[in-house]
């Protein structure tokens, strides 16, 4: 008698409690925690930047996941009438205002090999800790970490394969892609990093934030790894300007996408 009633009424009330509980730390977290991609996910909103988040290096889940519930969380809260009505003393201009506001409901793609890194080759050669196969996880550990934190895998594109091999126009084609609004390159070496570049220089719009996980690594070097893959593709692409946004922790460095017109 006594587990029938843990089983049945005790469990499912923990279960919500540790729900509701977890759901306000993840909002705490967002609101209050300055980490580039919270900054990221308002200020999509707040600039009016529609487009989609791209990650190129997901590993176990862990930075999509604070990704997701970032994006989810600022669409949330800014299609309420009352974060409008915040800025307002008149009720009339503020519906106005928020009548204008046109949110775009975010599209998400993960891109990884899920074996890990590559061959560590040429120009990425002696970093300490970078080798093959350093951070191998399975899709289907992946989409299990995902699930555990209540995201639906509908919602998630997942590419799986090496870059060389997956980021083609054919897959922009196939997944009918768009601009993106937010992309955090997430690969720690200079030959993935700069396919990814290549692959989203026609993905990226004015305002499209893009977060650099690594941009320190090989000792801040600017001839090594996420900086060097910059400096070509903008060498590459001179119409494109990236205005240095927010850093966080040891190695993150966030730009805003600014495009000049090509004449
Ligand atoms: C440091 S981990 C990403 C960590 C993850 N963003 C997080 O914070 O939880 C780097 C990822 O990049 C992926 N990666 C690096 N180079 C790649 C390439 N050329 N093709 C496919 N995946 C690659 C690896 O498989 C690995 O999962």
């Amino acid at each position: 008698m006594f587990k029938k009633i843990i089983k049945y009424f005790l469990l499912p009330i923990r279960k919500v409690i540790t729900k509701l509980v977890i759901s306000e730390i993840i909002t705490r977290d967002i609101e209050y925690n300055n980490l580039p991609i919270n900054m990221a996910a308002q200020y999509i909103i707040t600039e009016g930047v529609d487009g989609d988040y791209y990650e190129f290096g997901c590993f176990k889940g862990q930075s999509f996941i604070k990704a997701y519930n970032a994006i989810n969380h600022n669409y949330n809260k800014w299609s309420k009438f009352e974060r409008t009505y915040q800025a307002f003393s008149s009720k009339k201009l503020a519906y106005k205002a928020f009548e204008k506001m046109k949110l775009y409901k975010c599209r998400y793609y993960v891109f990884d090999s899920f074996k890990g890194l590559p061959a560590i080759e040429g120009k990425d050669e002696n970093h300490p800790i970078f080798s093959e196969g350093r951070y191998d996880c399975s899709k289907s550990d992946f989409e299990h970490n995902l699930k555990k934190n209540n995201i639906e895998l509908k919602d998630v594109n997942i590419v799986e394969g090496f870059y060389e091999d997956t980021l083609s126009p054919d897959i922009k084609k196939k997944y009918n892609m768009n601009k993106a609004s937010i992309i955090l390159i997430d690969c720690d070496l200079y030959n993935s990093a700069k396919i990814v570049l290549n692959f989203i220089t026609d993905l990226i719009q004015d305002g499209t934030i893009i977060i650099f996980d690594d941009w320190f690594a090989y000792k801040g070097n600017p001839n090594k790894g996420e900086q060097l893959a910059t400096k070509d593709w903008l060498l590459e692409n001179k119409h494109i300007q990236l205005i240095p946004f927010s850093r966080y922790g040891i190695y993150q460095q966030s730009f805003i996408v600014h495009k000049n017109e090509i004449k």
